[in-house]
C-alpha cells in the first residue's frame, strides 16, 4: 500500500467552491466511467448523478449533521463523508467519497477514523450506523474490517430519489451495519 497522504479535516462550507469540489467528488467517485478507476463502484447499478447542488446544500446546512471534507497537502479535496446526529446515542455516516485516481491509499481509513471521531467528540454519541446496498459484498467486507458489524436490518432504497439518471437494476435495497464507537 503506497505511504498513507497527509490529510487536513474541516466541515464544509455552503460555499460555490466547496459545493462545485464536493459534488465532483462524489459524483466520480460512485457512479459513472470515472468511478470504475476505483476497487468499489455503484456503476453496475446505478446510471445516474447521485446527488445535486440543491441536495449537497442541504446536507451541508442541516443543523443535526455536518460534511466533513479531507483536502491533501496540496489542498485538493481528496475524500469527504458526511455525519448526521440521529439522536443522543446514534449518529449516521454517508456520502462517503474518495477521488477514485486516489482510492487503495488509506485514505478512506484515515477520514472513517475521523468521522467517528467527530461523532463521538461533537455529537456525544456511541454509535455510528451506515447503510450499504446489499450487493456490495467487498465494501461490506471493508467495514467489517473496521469494526462494523451487518445486521438484520433493511431499509429501501430511494429509487424515486435519483438525480439525472436511472437504476439499472430493480431488486436494491440497503442492508443497515453499526459500529459500537466506544470500541475503539
Ligand atoms: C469506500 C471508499 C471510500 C474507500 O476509500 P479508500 O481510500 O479506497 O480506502 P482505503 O485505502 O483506506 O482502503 C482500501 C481497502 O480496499 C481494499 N481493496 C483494494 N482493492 C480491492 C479490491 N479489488 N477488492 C476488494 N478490496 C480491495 C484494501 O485491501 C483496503 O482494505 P484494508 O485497509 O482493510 O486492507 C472508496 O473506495 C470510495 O470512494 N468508493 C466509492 C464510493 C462508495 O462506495 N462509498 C461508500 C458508500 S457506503
Amino acid at each position: 500500500m503506497p505511504h498513507a497522504t497527509s490529510l487536513t479535516f474541516r466541515v464544509a462550507t455552503p460555499s460555490d467552491e466547496d459545493v462545485n469540489a464536493t459534488l465532483k467528488l462524489v459524483r466520480s467517485a460512485y457512479r459513472g466511467e470515472t468511478s470504475r478507476t476505483g476497487w468499489t463502484t455503484e456503476a453496475d447499478l446505478l446510471a445516474d448523478e447521485r446527488i445535486d447542488a440543491a441536495g449537497l446544500r442541504a446536507k451541508i446546512e442541516e443543523p443535526q449533521g455536518v460534511v466533513l471534507l479531507a483536502h491533501d497537502d496540496a489542498g485538493a479535496l481528496a475524500s469527504c463523508c458526511e455525519i448526521l446526529r440521529r439522536d443522543d446515542e446514534l449518529a449516521y455516516f454517508g456520502m462517503f467519497a474518495v477521488d477514485p485516481l486516489r482510492q487503495a491509499g488509506g485514505i478512506g481509513r484515515q477520514v472513517l477514523a475521523e468521522a467517528e471521531d467527530y461523532a463521538r467528540r461533537v455529537f456525544g454519541v456511541k454509535k455510528m450506523e451506515m447503510s450499504v446496498i446489499w450487493t456490495r459484498d467487498e465494501l461490506i467486507s471493508w467495514y467489517i474490517r473496521r469494526g462494523y458489524t451487518k445486521t438484520d436490518e433493511t431499509r429501501p432504497f430511494p429509487y424515486h430519489g435519483l438525480v439525472n439518471g436511472k437504476a439499472l437494476r430493480d431488486d436494491l435495497y440497503f442492508s443497515i451495519l453499526v459500529k459500537d464507537l466506544s470500541l475503539r
